[in-house]
């Protein structure tokens, strides 16, 4: 089973932005956590982070035939982007949306997300172990169908 992670734009500042929402952990922090909670399950993952939402669409069509699920935090993306949505729908693999805030807490402009339709799961609230429960819910999802 292969697993691609995909975190959108200022996921790279993890630790630094706005650490009441979003923690003190590192991108790198969490891509190990991700790392190591996948090879106890013998999940071969996959990392990719872009500030552009073309180079995310790209990287989910690439994705087509070579990845079994998604992991994906389009960020603010989440909010705006048709295309991200249509990337999902495009490649109908198997994705968990994830949030590491909880996001129908905040602005009213966050409870919108574009992507929610196309998403199998959305994980909203739990930190960065929300990526893991991401992770859980897709490795039972695959293995059931
Ligand atoms: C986020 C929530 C989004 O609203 C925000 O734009 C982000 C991160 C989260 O993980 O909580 O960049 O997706």
């Amino acid at each position: 089973m292969k697993i691609l992670v995909l975190n959108g734009p200022n996921l790279n500042m993890l630790g630094i932005r706005e650490p009441e929402h979003y923690g003190k952990e590192t991108y790198l922090d969490l891509v190990k956590k991700i790392e190591n909670y996948c090879k106890d399950k013998s999940i071969e993952c996959e990392f990719f982070q872009s500030n552009h939402e073309g180079a995310l669409v790209d990287k989910i069509q690439e994705a087509y035939g070579k990845v079994d699920g998604i992991v994906f935090n389009p960020a603010a993306y989440t909010h705006t982007s048709v295309a991200i949505l249509d990337a999902v729908k495009s490649v109908s693999i198997p994705t968990v949306e994830v949030h590491i805030s909880k996001v129908e807490e905040r602005e009213d402009f966050r409870r919108v997300s574009y992507i929610r339709q196309a998403a199998v799961k959305t994980i909203t609230g739990l930190g960065t172990d929300g990526y893991l429960r991401a992770v859980d819910f897709l490795s039972d999802y695959l293995r059931k169908r």
